[in-house]
Order: C-alpha cells, then structure tokens, then sequence
C-alpha cells in the first residue's frame, strides 16, 4: 500500500481538523494542522509587540521561532518555543487577528517551508487554506470541505461552549464570513478549491459520514 499525501482544505469551521485527525488516525498517517501554526504565529506578534502587517518584522520573528505539535488526547497539543499555546491559539483574538498575519508573503513562505518538511516524513492529512493548490500540489487526494454558514457557525458555537468561550451567534457568523472573505481575496495563496481537489458539502452529515467518503477516495488510490 502505498503512502498518500491527503490535502484538506476549506473555509472556517467546515470540519476540517475533525475530520483530518480522524483520518489520520485510521491510515496511520501524520496529521498536520497547518492553521495553528498561523495561529501560533499570530499568538507571538501579539505578545511581543510585532506590528501584524509588518512582514519584515514579521520574519525576522519567525527565524526565531520554533513551532512543534506532540500526540495528546483528544486533541494534538501545541508549543511555541518549548511553551504549551494549544488553547492560547483558539482564543477570540487570535482567531479575529491571524488573517493579517496569514497574508503576509514572508510568513506563508516560511510556513510552506515547514509544511513540506513535515510531509516528507510518510503519509500525511494536512489541512488548511492552500494545502492542494499552493503547500502539496501534487497531493494524491484533494478534498475540499464546505458547510453553510449557518451551519458553521453553530458548530463553532457549541466548540467554544466546550472551551469556556461565549461569544454569540451571529458575532460568530460575522467572525466567519469576515474571516473568509480576507483569506480567499488576498494577493498570496487565497482559499480556493484547487482543479483537482473534490467538493464535500458537510452542511448535512456527520463527522463520520464525511471520514467515511474520504475514506473511500483514499482506498481507492492507494
Ligand atoms: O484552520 P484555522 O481556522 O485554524 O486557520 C486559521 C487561519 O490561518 C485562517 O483563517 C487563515 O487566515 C490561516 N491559514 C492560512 N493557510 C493555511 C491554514 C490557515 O492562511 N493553510
């Protein structure tokens, strides 16, 4: 059997990490959440004072800055220069912050770097915003996952009930569509379904409808 490249990408809240980590899991691949790694990014300008437009700066950061993930149950846990951040990065500033950060041309050429190291170790999900069309664009199975709005907006809702943070619906809607808006209009590898990535609308299945079609795409090329 052969080990596959697995590109997951879409916009905010489709599922994607869910789903990426369940795959992972069944395969025995690595998994690798390319999002938190803008987040923990993001986390460090703002505790350091790095202006989040200034790509210079922004760079001169990131040479000094190390980002690793380690196994942890249930979710894979997360450091920024040997310091735990996992939940630090999923707080409502960073999250409304790290677009800035992420169109930034220094900082997504060193994290395309990174993403490649990481997936020259053996099979990997990797998922993201530019994955199949920018980070592995020769990546044997392409998804691209899309829900409603609405529908993401209430899975975040209820992730954020399960971490202690109560921000209201419809802030989150407007938190989501701003968020992908800025993602798939910047200059550098914007969101957008790669040519050859396949389309999966989660508005109306489970987390294990959704592994169980990628499952099948995954079999069938390995
Ligand atoms: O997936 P997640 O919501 O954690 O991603 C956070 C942000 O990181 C996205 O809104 C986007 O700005 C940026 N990102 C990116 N490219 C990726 C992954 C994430 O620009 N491959």
């Amino acid at each position: 059997k052969k080990e596959l490249q697995v590109a997951i990408d879409g916009p905010a809240s489709a599922g994607k990490s869910t789903v990426a980590k369940k795959i992972a899991r069944r395969f025995a691949y690595i998994y690798c959440d390319t999002g938190a790694m803008y987040r923990t990014v993001t986390l460090k300008a703002m505790q350091t004072g790095v202006a989040l437009d200034d790509a210079q700066a922004l760079a001169k950061m990131l040479a000094k800055t190390d980002i690793t993930f380690k196994p942890g149950d249930p979710e894979q846990l997360v450091f920024l220069d040997g310091q735990e951040v996992t939940m630090a990065i999923r707080q409502p500033d960073v999250t409304n912050n790290v677009s800035t950060v992420a169109a930034q041309g220094t900082v997504r050429a060193d994290l395309t770097e990174r993403q490649r190291v990481i997936a020259d170790a053996g099979g990997i999900v990797m998922d993201g915003r530019d994955i199949g069309t920018s980070v592995l664009p020769h990546a044997e199975v392409k998804i691209f996952l899309v829900a409603s709005v609405e529908e993401r907006a209430q899975r975040r809702f209820k992730d954020n009930a399960e971490k202690g943070i109560h921000t209201p619906i419809d802030v989150l809607r407007d938190e989501i569509e701003t968020r992908d808006h800025k993602d798939s209009t910047r200059a550098i590898s914007p969101l957008t379904q790669a040519a050859d990535a396949v389309r999966l609308d989660t508005t109306s299945l489970s987390i294990d409808e959704v592994v169980d079609k990628i499952s099948v795409i995954i079999e069938q090329k390995r």
